[in-house]
């Protein structure tokens, strides 16, 4: 094979052969073929777009450059191989949904394998939210991981670096490339790793509107068909739903605020959106796993999922009781008018808590536990002039300047009796 008759078939709209395919994965993870020949084939991806059999061939040549996890050891206390179920979502703005929801779903005896990333850019990251517990560790062994599995029923920790080593790879290229945004790159990505997990059921979280990376509807519908074919063609149970993500989930975007939102949220209480987007993940998950009789609404009320949350904040080093860090200096944001908050732009708020420190510009920069943006008003909320709208939260108080301008226009106040109608769930699939 030749790696630029495979960009000229591209290039040209034709379709890959699955030899074609295999070669190129393999040849690019051996370094055979060059950065720059992957990313002409990229862009070409991305332009000229993939049928369903390329995408596919493309995953599994994905997960054959890595190891697969086996979770068929795991058992129930009558025996049987234990259930797992997973949940993926593909990146948002105060998105903290997978810590309530990996103790809840463990309630119900169903494992769940929660391997997690760190935040890119505006997105938020797991596992950067959860490293502000203090002692609390990502990284784990294979064999921590399945204990925790067995006794807990609940992990959220670092993805090993022998999944799907070619998406990595790739991954990174992308970023550089502006080449993230193609849909067969974007769904082989996800899937390659989560079918190479060997979760046996998975609810994808495909968010739509400004702070995704999908911000129209039909796009991110296209993404969540792909992905849910690819699932079910390898055997997972897989289904999507197509979330709101044009403002942030609840009134937190940060890293140690949304933990201490997640805990609220555990504890019975926190904001509607981020309870109601937890319970219908949970719902989703336990059916695809077999589990059709839970209410997990209740377990969140009654301190069931809390209990759980304890011991596997507890298991991997944390101190579910600690205090968390807080950041150092603040600064308020009021309304300028009063009315109605019709808009409080995602994509505005994700930019302004990357700024503030919450995330990070490069991969190997810190995160600053502290940091982020905490909001008093949604969409909704009637507001009067002069009344605390945000507060900027960071430790280094240079930063608020870039953080007001990420924000300006991005809360939008309307005459009073004006509606702002937001659907949280807007499609399944
Ligand atoms: N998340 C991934 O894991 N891969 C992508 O390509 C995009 C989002």
């Amino acid at each position: 094979f030749d790696a630029v008759d495979i960009i000229r078939t591209k290039r040209d709209r034709g379709t890959l052969t699955p030899e074609q395919i295999d070669w190129t994965i393999d040849a690019y993870t051996r370094g055979v073929i060059a950065d720059e020949q992957m990313s002409a084939l990229n862009m070409a991806i991305l332009l000229n777009g993939m049928d369903r059999t390329e995408i596919s061939r493309w995953t599994a040549a994905m997960i054959a450059s890595g190891e697969r996890m086996d979770f068929s050891s795991l058992r129930t206390p009558t025996g049987e191989v234990k259930a797992t179920a997973d949940k993926h979502s593909t990146g948002g703005v105060g998105d903290k949904i997978t810590l309530p929801l990996a103790p809840l779903v463990a309630v119900f005896g169903v494992a769940v394998p929660q391997l997690s990333g760190r935040g890119l850019g505006h997105t938020g990251g797991t596992l950067d939210k959860l490293e502000s517990i203090p002692g609390w560790q990502a990284n784990l062994s294979n064999e921590h991981l399945l204990n925790q599995l067995q006794d807990l029923g609940a992990v959220i920790c670092a993805a090993g670096s022998g999944l799907a080593p070619a998406d990595k790879k790739l991954y990174a290229l992308r970023d550089v490339t502006g080449t993230v945004e193609a849909i067969p790159l974007i769904a082989s990505s996800i899937m390659s790793k989560k079918i190479a997990e060997g979760t046996g059921a998975l609810v994808l979280d495909v968010k739509v509107g400004s702070g995704a990376f999908m911000k129209d509807e039909a796009m991110a519908r296209e993404l969540a068909e792909t992905m849910v074919a690819l699932g079910t063609d390898a055997g997972v149970k897989t289904v999507a739903l197509m979330t709101d993500m044009s403002t942030p989930l609840g009134l937190t975007a940060g890293n140690a605020i949304e933990v201490e939102e997640s805990v609220e949220v555990l504890a019975g209480g926190g904001p509607a959106d981020v309870v109601e987007l937890t319970v219908k993940l949970a719902e989703e998950m336990l059916a695809a796993a077999g589990v059709h009789d839970a209410d997990p609404a209740a377990a969140l009320a009654d301190g069931r999922a809390m209990d759980v949350w304890k011991k596997m904040i507890s298991a991997q080093g944390g101190d579910p009781e600690a205090s968390l860090p807080v950041a150092r200096e603040s600064e308020v944001i009021s309304a300028e008018a009063d009315g109605v908050l019709t808009q409080l732009d995602a994509l505005q708020v994700g930019h302004a808590a990357w700024r503030l420190g919450a995330g990070r510009a490069r991969k190997e920069d810190p995160v600053q536990a502290g940091a982020g943006v905490r909001l008093h008003a949604k969409p909704g909320d009637v507001v009067r002039r002069g009344q605390p709208l945000m507060t900027l939260l960071t430790d280094t108080p240079e930063r608020f300047e870039r953080a007001r301008q990420a924000l300006d226009g991005a809360a939008v106040i309307a005459p009073e009796g004006s509606r702002s109608s937001r659907q949280l769930v807007i499609d399944r699939i």
